[in-house]
């Protein structure tokens, strides 16, 4: 079954509470929490006062994406912050085996994200370490852009050598998911979709989160 990570970046800042309750009681899996530097990405997100809030009243799992310079420096942060998942970009880590393990110590799911122009090869003898891989669909830094369709190849890539190698890592997918898409994302091999503006955006998110989860038209 597929796992639905509704990404808060698209979710009314200023209801974050009504927002979250209302993925509380959605079949969605994960938070989708997106940290931005400005530096990385020439975004900003939001820091660790909003996490925390966001901790308060979140009943699943964060699944933290760290889209800044030198994560290492704040590993420790989002751990104690309640993360269950920390996801380092492969581009920010010149020291990713040691940032990888270090995550995993911690007892939480450590991932590691590409961006379009990374390839695979890049992480291919880090791969029995990692719990999620993320591929990102779009350039990071902002919500609401559109899937790059060469992002399925690389799914089926990695998918065949998660496979061949009978490994348990996860594929996520972030960025330019919507009810279009879906079905050939998961199709190519897809675990996890992260979902912005496609379930925020939605008339119904609940509904949209359970059609992307069982892959079904309930509507
Ligand atoms: C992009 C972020 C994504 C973003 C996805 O930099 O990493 O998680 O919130 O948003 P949508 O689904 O709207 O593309
Ligand atoms: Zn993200």
């Amino acid at each position: 079954m597929t796992y639905i990570a509704p990404s808060l970046l698209a979710s009314d800042f200023a209801n974050l509470q009504r927002d979250i309750e209302m993925i509380n009681s959605s079949e969605a899996d994960w938070f989708h929490v997106d940290i931005m530097d400005g530096i990385f990405v020439p975004n900003i997100s939001f820091g660790m006062p909003v996490v925390e809030a966001i901790k308060r009243h979140a009943k699943k799992p964060l699944d933290v994406h760290l889209m800044i310079v030198e994560p290492e420096r704040y590993i420790d942060t989002f751990f104690k912050l309640g993360a269950s998942v920390i996801s380092v970009h492969v581009e920010a880590c010149p020291h990713l085996h040691r940032i990888i393990h270090y995550i995993k110590s911690l007892g939480i799911k450590a991932g590691v994200a590409l961006n379009p122009h990374s390839s695979i090869d890049s992480i291919r003898d880090i791969l029995p370490d990692v719990d999620v891989v993320n591929l990102m669909s779009v350039n990071p830094g902002f919500g609401g852009q559109k899937f790059i369709p060469r992002t399925l190849h690389k799914i089926s890539t990695l998918k065949a050598i998660i496979k061949q190698e009978h490994l348990a890592t996860l594929i996520e997918i972030d960025g330019g998911v919507s009810l279009a898409n879906y079905e050939e994302i998961i199709a190519a091999g897809a675990d996890v979709l992260v979902a912005g503006n496609c379930v925020f955006g939605a008339e119904d998110p609940i509904m949209t989160i359970r059609e992307m989860k069982f892959q079904q038209n309930f509507f």
